[in-house]
């Protein structure tokens, strides 16, 4: 099945691909989840975590998990509109409840152009009709729901969330944001050196892991330690132009 959320570096399209390489394991543990491509194209692991630093995302996913209909009969008299937009965007996150939380991170998120996550900006198209859909909000929900339901949900910066699922049958997913673009997803959560620290962790767990990150020399450089294997992709980064990029899996099998 596809994640409900499209999302600025999803892996939509190289899921498939990793897939494949998967080890066997009980426990699956989704490090940088985003819109947790992985998780939801894959077949369901006996124990499965998804993890993201950013509260707004989290917070939909448990509510998408545990109050879906709530969630749903809060857009029943919603606008897509710039003016609720707007609204939207000014109000303070930790000042609404966990649905009005959630809401608003997928109307902003829904509504705005190229998924952006720290700066939105309200999306409109004269070619076509707005693609998010207030009479269908349940039924593209619904699946990922049914999904959700056996996912435990967590809310750690990554160096805390690794220690504390590592086994030795724990496989880690990793997908951070990629090198040279560490603020694409918030100030202050990933910066340059995190690159080297996630490797001193990845270096000493029990458990197997891939992460996936982008081909540059400094990468190949990083991570020349464990095994990397290359594989093409094409960059989604706007309706018209995809390039083909090489993406690199790193892995400690
Ligand atoms: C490249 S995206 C993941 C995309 C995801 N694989 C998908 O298919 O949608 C990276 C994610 O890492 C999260 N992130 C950034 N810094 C983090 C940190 N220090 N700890 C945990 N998550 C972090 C961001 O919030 C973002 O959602």
């Amino acid at each position: 099945m596809n994640s409900f959320l499209s999302y600025m570096g999803g892996k939509s399209l190289l899921a498939n691909k990793i897939i494949p390489r998967m080890p066997e394991h009980d426990c699956y543990c989704e490090v940088f989840a985003g819109a947790a491509w992985m998780l939801f194209k894959k077949e369901e692991s006996d124990v499965e975590i998804i993890n993201d630093i950013n509260t707004d995302l989290v917070t939909l996913y448990r509510v998408v998990k545990h109050h879906l209909e709530e969630f749903v009969r809060y857009f029943k008299w919603a606008l897509v509109a710039r003016d609720e937009f707007k609204r939207l965007l000014d109000e303070k996150p930790e000042t609404l409840t966990d649905i009005q939380r959630a809401a608003r991170f997928y109307y902003l998120l829904r509504n705005s152009f190229g998924s952006k996550i720290p700066s939105p900006v309200f999306s409109i198209a004269t070619s076509r009709p707005s693609n998010f859909n207030l009479l269908r909000i349940e039924e593209e929900l619904s699946s990922a729901h049914l999904r959700l339901s056996r996912v435990y949900i967590e809310n750690l910066p990554y160096e805390k969330l690794i220690p504390r699922f590592d086994r030795t049958n724990t496989f880690f997913y990793l997908d951070p944001p990629y090198f040279g673009c560490e603020n694409y997803y918030g100030k202050n959560i990933f910066q340059r050196e995190d690159f080297e620290k996630i490797r001193g962790i990845l270096a000493g767990i029990s458990g197997k892991f891939i992460m996936s990150i982008n081909d540059t020399p400094e990468t190949r450089e990083l991570y020349k330690d464990f095994h990397i294997a290359e594989v093409s992709t094409i960059y989604q980064c706007t309706r018209n132009k995809r390039p083909k990029i090489t993406e690199l899996l790193i892995s400690n099998f």
